[in-house]
């Protein structure tokens, strides 16, 4: 079996919290260090997420008394620690470029929930179950970084969890343009309704960012390696719109696509159905059995009953039919924080560690 000792830095976040709550039963990972920022450094863990734990379950034993790191004072010490760090901090791009570069630098890879890196050209974007051949990537980007075994690798925005992995079976029928608007949770901002009040009974059309990333990060995931960089898709042309929505987690997509060569409803199920990457076929811990699940049912997927499908790992998807302006019109859901963030990042790293870039 597979042993890392790992560190979490922004372990007081939402994502961290989750990313912790995944590792305190990991049976590869280990969590050595944890760290946030200079406010929460000294403290133990459970005195610096006092009043905003978040997760149902309760702060693993193994981590309340741990002390947690300053993340950017402490790095030389945590990448000397650990054989690899999630990160998952709320900090600007250039300070979170700044961060994730200085690990890597010391020869300690990163496994990003950040956006600060995810449009730049060697390093991969991953969804395991979608682009794992752009991880060779790495070799180009160490290269970049003058490092022996120290990178980065990030994950999508978490909307485009919620859509893309239905389209990505499609493909080969050639996706000629997408319209999706997504409803979108408040975890996404790191938030639930005791700190958000305001999100009772309401809806907020418009989320800083995500609007862009959720139009061009989906051309990165079906971009091509070519001479040591990945060059984007330039096809299909995708455009949404991103409303948060009065839903603790899970994200929705309202999903429009046209196609050059129209496949069946049957088709298009099936081939829903068949999906495998390589998650499934290597058996990684995280992955779900099913990475995409279809419902019959018209009045699904439902946020509250299926974002935990496959421990919040699989997407489900439901509504598929015929449009007057479009081929097909169909809904899907993700867990934004599962999925679509913490899980995603371990699925991720479960990946690099099945292929021996830990070692
Ligand atoms: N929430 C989601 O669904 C989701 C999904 C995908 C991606 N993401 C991304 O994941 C990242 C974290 O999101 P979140 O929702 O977990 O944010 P969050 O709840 O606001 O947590 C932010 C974390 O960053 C730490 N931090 C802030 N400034 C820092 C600094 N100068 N040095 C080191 N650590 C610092 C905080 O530490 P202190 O507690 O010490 O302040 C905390 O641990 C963001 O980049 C976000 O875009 C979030």
């Amino acid at each position: 079996m597979k042993n890392y000792k790992v560190g979490v830095i922004g372990a007081t976040g939402m994502v961290g919290q989750r990313l912790i709550t995944l590792l305190s039963e990991h049976p590869w990972f280990h969590i050595e260090v944890l760290a946030a920022s200079g406010r929460s450094a000294g403290k133990t863990y459970e005195e610096a997420v006092c009043g905003r734990w978040a997760m149902e379950a309760p702060i693993p034993d193994s981590v309340k008394e741990m002390t947690v790191l300053d993340a950017e004072k402490d790095a030389e010490g945590i990448a000397s620690l650990v054989d690899f760090v999630f990160c998952a901090v709320n900090m600007d791009k250039a300070a979170t470029k700044e961060l994730e570069e200085k690990y890597a630098k010391l020869e300690c890879p990163v496994m990003s929930n950040n956006s600060a890196n995810r449009g730049v050209s060697d390093v991969p974007m991953i969804i395991p179950e979608i682009n794992p051949e752009h991880m060779e990537v790495v070799s180009a980007q160490k290269a970049r970084l003058g490092t022996k075994r120290g990178f980065i690798s990030v994950k999508s925005n978490c909307s485009i969890q919620s859509y893309v992995p239905a389209l990505h079976p499609l493909m080969k029928f050639g996706i000629t343009k997408v319209l999706a608007c997504t409803y979108q949770a408040i975890s996404g901002a790191g938030k639930n309704f005791d700190r958000w009040p305001e999100m009772v009974d309401n809806l907020i059309p418009y989320i800083g960012g995500e609007e862009e990333k959720s139009e061009n990060e989906p051309l990165k995931i079906w971009g091509k390696l070519q001479d040591g960089k990945i060059v984007n898709a330039s096809a299909p042309a995708i455009t949404t719109q991103c409303l948060r929505v009065p839903v603790s987690d899970g994200h929705t997509a309202a999903v429009f696509v046209s196609f050059e060569n129209k496949p069946s409803e049957e088709e298009i199920k099936e081939l829903w159905k068949e999906y495998k990457g390589e998650p499934q076929l290597l058996g990684l811990p995280s992955a779900p059995e099913h990475f995409l699940t279809y419902f019959e049912e018209p009045d699904r997927p439902q946020a509250k009953l299926d974002r935990n499908l496959e421990k919040g790992m699989g997407v489900s998807i439901g509504r598929l039919r015929p449009d007057s302006q479009y081929d097909y019109k169909f809904v899907s859901l993700s867990h934004n924080t599962l999925r679509g963030a913490a899980g995603g990042n371990v699925l991720m790293a479960e990946l690099y560690a099945a292929k021996g870039y830990f070692d």
